[in-house]
């Protein structure tokens, strides 16, 4: 007998039919560092240059942003799927999943991932409340790109694009 779905299952199963690109938001400053896989990341604005991610209300990382002022978005290349894991999984303390990968600091001070595919560096703009989640928006203050192809997120797993 097929178990009838809660309309929250059924959004979800609606949502994992959807592809997104995977990145680790992260931050450092007074308030510490600390970084977390998102796939909620977009494009906002090009007057100015703006981008925005939606971050559960619990999440530590956003705690930090609200501190820190700065944020670097580092989108996975299709490599990187290890640490979109780690960067997901609790761990503490929160900064020690920096101890995978190679790290340095972008302008603003946020850490910044080599071998990601994009970093956008980004000083906190504003952010909007809405259920769960903070929309976290971000004036891009630098962007880079890299050769090579992005992690991507579908049906809940990790993908390459063919
Ligand atoms: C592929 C993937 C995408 C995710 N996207 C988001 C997201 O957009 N927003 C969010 O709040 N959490 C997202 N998460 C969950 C966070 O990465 C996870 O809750 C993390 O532990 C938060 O860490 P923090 O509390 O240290 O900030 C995602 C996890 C995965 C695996």
């Amino acid at each position: 007998m097929q178990k009838s779905l809660s309309f929250v299952d059924t959004f979800r199963a609606a949502m994992s039919r959807t592809a997104a690109g995977v990145a680790i938001i992260a931050t450092d400053g007074p308030g510490g560092r600390s970084g977390a896989t998102v796939s909620s990341f977009s494009s906002l604005s090009l007057e100015p240059p703006s981008v925005l991610a939606c971050i559960h209300l619990t999440s530590h990382t956003l705690a930090a942003i609200r501190l820190n002022r700065v944020f670097c978005v580092n989108v996975l290349g299709e490599d990187q799927a290890a640490l979109a894991e780690i960067f997901a999984r609790d761990c503490e303390p929160r900064s020690a999943r920096f101890a995978q990968g190679a790290w340095r600091k972008a302008g603003s001070g946020a850490p910044m991932l080599e071998g990601a595919v994009a970093h956008f560096d980004c000083r906190l703009a504003t952010e909007f409340g809405f259920g769960s989640h903070a929309i976290v928006v971000g004036e891009a203050t630098d962007a880079l790109s890299h050769e090579g192809r992005p992690l991507i997120y579908s049906a809940r797993a990790f993908h390459r694009l063919p």
